[in-house]
C-alpha cells in the first residue's frame, strides 16, 4: 500500500467514534462553506454505529450543518429496512431518526426490487443528484468505509474479481455475512471522493490491517481504494493496529 495516506491510531473504540464524529463534522462544515452542501456516503456493519450514535448527540445534533447535508449509502444488504441486517434501518435507529436533516436529503438504496434493477435505479439516483448540482462525475465530499476480516470493503469482496474492473457506479453482488444480495458503489465512485475515511476497530481486524499495510503480495479490495485526487485516512483503534510493525 502506498505511503501517501494518513493513519491515525486512537486508544479504543470510544475514541474512534469520538474522532470519527469530529472529522465528519469538520468535513461537513468545510464542504458547506466551500460549496454550499455536504454530500456523504456511509457504510454499514457494526463499526460505524458508535460514531453514528455520537453524531446524534450534542454538540453535533444541534449543529446547523445537517440542513445542508445529503446522505447516501456505500452499500446495502437487500433486506427489508426493518430487518436487523439493513444498513439503512440501523442508521435510521442510530442517527437518522434523531438528527434535524431534511427527509428529502436521505437517499437509501432500493431493496425491494430485483438486484440488477436496484443497481440501475440507484445509479440513476446518483446521476440525477450530481447533475442537479452541476457535476457529471459522482464526487462525494466524504465516503466512510469499513473493512472486513477478509479485506473486503463496501460490498466489494476478494472472491469477486470482476468488481475490480466494473465501470458502473453501482453494482449488485451476492456474498459476505450475511450472505444476501447487496448493492454497492464501485471503485469508480469511491475513488473520486474528496475524502475517504476508513474506520477500523477491534483485534479481529489486526491481521487484515497488517496485511493491508505491510504485505505487498496480496491483492485485496480495500487496497484498491486509492483516491484520484482526494485524501485517504485510516482511523484505527489500538487493537486493530496491534499487529503493525
Ligand atoms: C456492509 C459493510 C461492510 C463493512 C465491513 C466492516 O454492509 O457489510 O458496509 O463493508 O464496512 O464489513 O464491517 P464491521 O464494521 O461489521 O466489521
Amino acid at each position: 500500500m502506498s505511503d501517501n495516506i494518513n493513519r491515525i491510531i486512537v486508544s479504543n473504540s470510544n475514541q474512534l467514534a469520538e474522532k470519527g464524529a469530529k472529522m465528519f463534522c469538520e468535513i461537513a462544515k468545510k464542504s458547506i462553506s466551500d460549496r454550499g452542501r455536504f454530500v456523504v456516503a456511509v457504510s454499514g456493519g457494526s463499526t460505524p454505529r458508535a460514531m453514528h450514535v455520537r453524531l446524534s448527540q450534542d454538540p453535533y445534533i444541534s449543529d446547523a450543518f445537517w440542513q445542508n447535508t445529503h446522505i447516501f449509502w456505500v452499500d446495502e444488504r437487500m433486506v427489508d429496512f426493518a430487518h436487523p441486517d439493513s444498513n439503512f434501518g440501523t442508521a435510521r435507529k442510530d442517527l437518522l431518526g434523531k438528527i434535524p436533516i431534511p427527509v428529502n436529503h436521505i437517499y437509501p438504496m432500493p431493496v425491494m426490487i430485483h438486484p440488477k434493477e436496484g443497481a440501475e435505479l440507484y445509479q440513476m439516483t446518483l446521476k440525477t443528484f450530481f447533475q442537479s448540482i452541476g457535476q457529471d462525475d459522482p464526487v462525494f465530499d466524504l465516503i466512510l468505509l469499513g473493512i472486513g476480516t477478509d479485506g473486503h470493503t463496501a460490498s466489494l469482496f476478494p472472491e469477486q474479481a470482476f468488481t475490480y474492473s466494473n465501470q458502473s457506479w453501482v453494482i449488485s453482488v451476492k456474498g459476505g455475512h450475511p450472505n444476501v444480495f447487496r448493492l454497492t458503489l464501485t471503485y469508480v465512485v469511491l475513488n473520486r471522493a474528496r475524502h475517504i475515511l476508513f474506520l477500523v476497530s477491534g483485534k479481529d481486524k489486526a491481521l487484515i490491517v497488517k496485511s493491508l499495510f505491510e504485505d505487498n503480495t496480496v491483492d485485496l479490495p480495500a487496497k484498491n481504494i486509492r483516491p484520484l485526487r482526494g485524501t485517504l485516512t485510516w482511523l484505527l483503534d489500538q487493537e486493530a493496529a496491534s499487529q503493525l510493525f
